[in-house]
């Protein structure tokens, strides 16, 4: 085998590897753990911080802001952010749910670079909705609360 055949091969395992698709974990794998944070993530004023654990194992920290102004004025902004090898297996749609859930806020805002297409499914599946007309430069988008307090 020449050299441009094995890179070429090489090239062909990596992409097939990074195809494979990594088993979805389970809902009661996933703990929230409330944690301090810090001023600009969430231990600010009115805001929230967790550590999320799959099973034993810390996967990340999700936390809920609230800001003064910016794009809307005083709103709670959900920020959710996986360890890279925790990434792709369901546990960001669980964080961004729960941690809406979990908090004092019946509206939670996430806003989502246009690019970030993991993160946008993850919060469409925890029931955020694209803010319909809004032409900023990221995707804004809304979590409500219902009156039973589950998600609209
Ligand atoms: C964004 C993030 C929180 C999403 O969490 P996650 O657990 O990886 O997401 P999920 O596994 O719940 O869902 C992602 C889905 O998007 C899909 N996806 C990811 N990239 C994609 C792409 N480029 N095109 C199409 N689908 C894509 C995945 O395949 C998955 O769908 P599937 O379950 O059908 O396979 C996580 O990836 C992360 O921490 N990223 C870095 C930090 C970040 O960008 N945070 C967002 C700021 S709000």
């Amino acid at each position: 085998m020449n050299e441009m055949q094995s890179g070429q091969e090489e090239f062909a395992t990596i992409r097939h590897i990074s195809t494979i698709k990594k088993p979805r974990v389970f809902e009661s794998d996933v703990r929230l753990v409330k944690g301090k944070g810090t001023k600009k993530f969430g231990g600010g004023p009115k805001g929230c911080y967790w550590h999320i654990y799959l099973r034993e194992k810390r996967a990340g920290r999700v936390f809920i802001n609230w800001v003064e102004k910016n794009i809307v004025p005083q709103h709670a902004s959900i920020t959710v952010e996986l360890n890279v090898q925790s990434r792709g297996q369901g546990i960001g749609t669980i964080a961004f749910r729960r941690a809406c859930e979990l908090s004092q806020y019946n509206e939670v805002y996430a806003t989502i670079r246009k690019g970030n297409i993991a993160s946008r499914i993850a919060a469409e599946r925890a029931g955020f909705k694209p803010i319909e007309n809004w032409e900023g430069r990221e995707l804004l988008m809304i979590w409500k609360r219902n009156r039973e307090g589950k998600i609209k």
